[in-house]
């Protein structure tokens, strides 16, 4: 990652509506999420990306203020789901992880004892809360992805997401959490860094080198 990205990366709050990535870039995202590290490599999640234009608006009613607006003029929203975690998700990470195939034999495991050491310690790590965190991990993978490959986003917690689990009909385990809407950004866009300053606390204020 580049700083130059960075400094040029902003959060677009207003998109070009008539400008929609290609599906090489939405490839890339969807690759990106894919490779998103996860504790224990527990992938509780799901990135819906949507496209379709009847869909889309009606995400857009779910958001809260500017973001509706937003929603609808963007070339595509994504979607991020927490997964609920059950002992049929844990096999799956377990049989699809070589590395926990490794463990068991050194070990002296069997799956199913792994399986329960997994699923009892991620209701101690925090169940929901736990997942949460991991996908905002993956939000902040997204993000500086996009900023690499100049793809405009705008993160958005501003959202109705019962209202989003709703609409998507996804099986009731996963429920959405936060969303990015992704695109190109309107020749108006005032938060554009080239129009407005970057705003950030002084850099000691919020960092530390010892
Ligand atoms: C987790 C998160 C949630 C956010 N939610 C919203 C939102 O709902 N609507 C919005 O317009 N901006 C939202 N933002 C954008 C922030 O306001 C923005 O990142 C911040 O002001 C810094 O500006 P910059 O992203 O342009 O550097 C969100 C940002 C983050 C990281």
């Amino acid at each position: 990652m580049n700083l130059n990205d960075l400094k040029a990366r902003y959060s677009i709050k207003k998109f070009d509506p008539d400008k929609k990535l290609s599906k090489e870039q939405i490839d890339l995202l969807i690759d990106t999420f894919h490779l998103c590290p996860s504790s224990i490599n527990i992938q509780a999640w799901k990135m819906v990306v949507v496209g379709d234009n009847i869909l889309k608006n009606k995400i857009a009613e779910a958001g809260k203020r500017s973001n509706r607006q937003n929603i609808e003029d963007c070339s595509h929203v994504l979607i991020f789901m927490r997964r609920k975690i059950d002992m049929h998700h844990i096999n799956s990470v377990i049989e699809t992880t070589p590395i926990f195939g490794k463990m068991i034999e050194k070990m002296n495991l069997t799956k199913s004892k792994l399986a329960t050491f997994f699923w009892f310690n991620a209701k101690i790590w925090g169940g929901k809360s736990w997942v949460t965190h991991q996908l905002y991990l993956a939000i902040g993978f997204i993000l500086a992805a996009c900023a690499q490959n100049k793809i405009g986003a705008l993160p958005m917690e501003g959202i109705f997401t019962k209202k989003i689990d709703k609409i998507l009909k996804e099986p009731s385990h996963f429920k959405t959490v936060a969303a990015i809407a992704v695109g190109y950004p309107h020749i108006d866009d005032i938060n554009n860094p080239s129009k407005l300053q970057k705003a950030r606390l002084p850099k000691e204020l919020v960092t530390k080198l010892i």
